[in-house]
């Protein structure tokens, strides 16, 4: 785990829109809080024992607050409903300093900031850092109705409000989201970032590529990972590099837990392949890749995978610990 020890009270705790809730963290020392930049996430540590990452999404500028917003998830394991209903006004969470895996990219001549539910968070901020600078951008928010649309009044306030369209599934055709104007011809200097559920970013993404964007012009980062098991799934050996010792991992076991089992921690966090925590590098073998945080290149290299949801295609991995 590694929430460090910044200690934020929950100073508001508000409704945003149906399911999606954002809370208000101060330091309980009162005093500034770590700067961030847009793009930037804060490990939270559940009241249930969880770790989850956050997108902040309040004005990169402020220090006095991190304000984020979770979305209730039917499907969670246990993270946004520990949110929802274990954490209120007044409690105090351990949080880690602000990371940035989704920075933007300060080149870009122009910015596509395309947002999928509550994937808006990180798209916000990036909004607000990009107004603030004068910089050339637009953002696209699909969400699934007006009433599910997080930070809807907030964005209709703001300075950019002219440089967003809202993209409602329930809407009339005439304003969903139209990917091949979006995507084509791919500029030169225009980036594309892109943040939202797994279905809306494989959708995206997988438009962005086809219709020729660079790996280079092409920002994003997964919400709600869902690691897909499958009937293929088969025990398989790791071997540690520096003892030469071998361990079995058992088809229902990930990497993390057979090497926990001997005794080897390796550092994770999401344990859903989307923070790169646990990031290790493989020396020889072939890794089954079932996270989202490599690109597709990095992934085709197999010299590194996420033990906490990545599997084998060998029968040995050996890796670098
Ligand atoms: S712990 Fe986050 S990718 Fe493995």
């Amino acid at each position: 785990m590694n929430v460090s020890d910044l200690r934020v009270r929950v100073v508001r705790k508000a409704a945003e829109a149906l399911d999606i809730s954002t809370f208000e963290l101060v330091n309980v020392e009162e005093r500034a809080l770590p700067a961030f930049s847009a793009g930037s996430h804060i490990d939270v540590q559940l009241p249930n024992g969880l770790t989850r990452q956050y997108s902040l999404c309040n004005d990169p500028t402020e220090s006095h607050r991190y304000l984020i917003g979770v979305l209730r998830d039917p499907g969670s394991r246990g993270g946004s409903a520990a949110m929802h209903d274990l954490v209120q006004e007044g409690d105090v969470l351990h949080v880690s300093a602000p990371k940035n895996h989704f920075p933007l990219a300060h080149e870009a001549a122009h910015s596509v900031l395309v947002a999928g539910g509550i994937g808006v968070t990180p798209i916000l901020c990036m909004a607000e850092r990009l107004a603030v600078a004068g910089a050339s951008f637009e953002m696209h928010y699909c969400t699934r109705s007006p009433e599910r649309t997080a930070f809807l009044q907030r964005i209709r306030d703001s300075s950019f409000a002219g440089r967003v369209q809202f993209h409602f599934d329930d809407g009339p055709e005439g304003q969903k989201l139209q990917l091949h104007r979006l995507l084509s011809p791919v500029r030169p200097g225009t980036h594309l970032y892109v943040c939202g559920p797994k279905g809306f970013m494989d959708w995206l993404l997988g438009a962005a590529r086809s219709a020729g964007w660079p790996e280079s012009q092409l920002h994003y980062e997964f919400f709600g990972a869902e690691i897909v098991k499958s009937d293929d799934d088969q025990s398989f050996e790791v071997k540690l590099a520096s003892s030469g010792r071998v361990v079995t991992v058992g088809r229902e076991q990930t990497v993390v837990q057979a090497l926990a089992a001997i005794g080897v921690e390796v550092a994770t966090s999401c344990e859903q392949g989307v923070c790169g925590t646990c990031l290790t590098r493989v020396l020889e073998g072939e890794p089954d890749h079932k996270d989202m945080y490599l690109t597709p290149e990095e992934q085709e290299a197999n010299d590194q995978f996420t033990p906490c949801c990545s599997r084998s295609k060998s029968k040995l991995l050996v890796l670098d610990l």
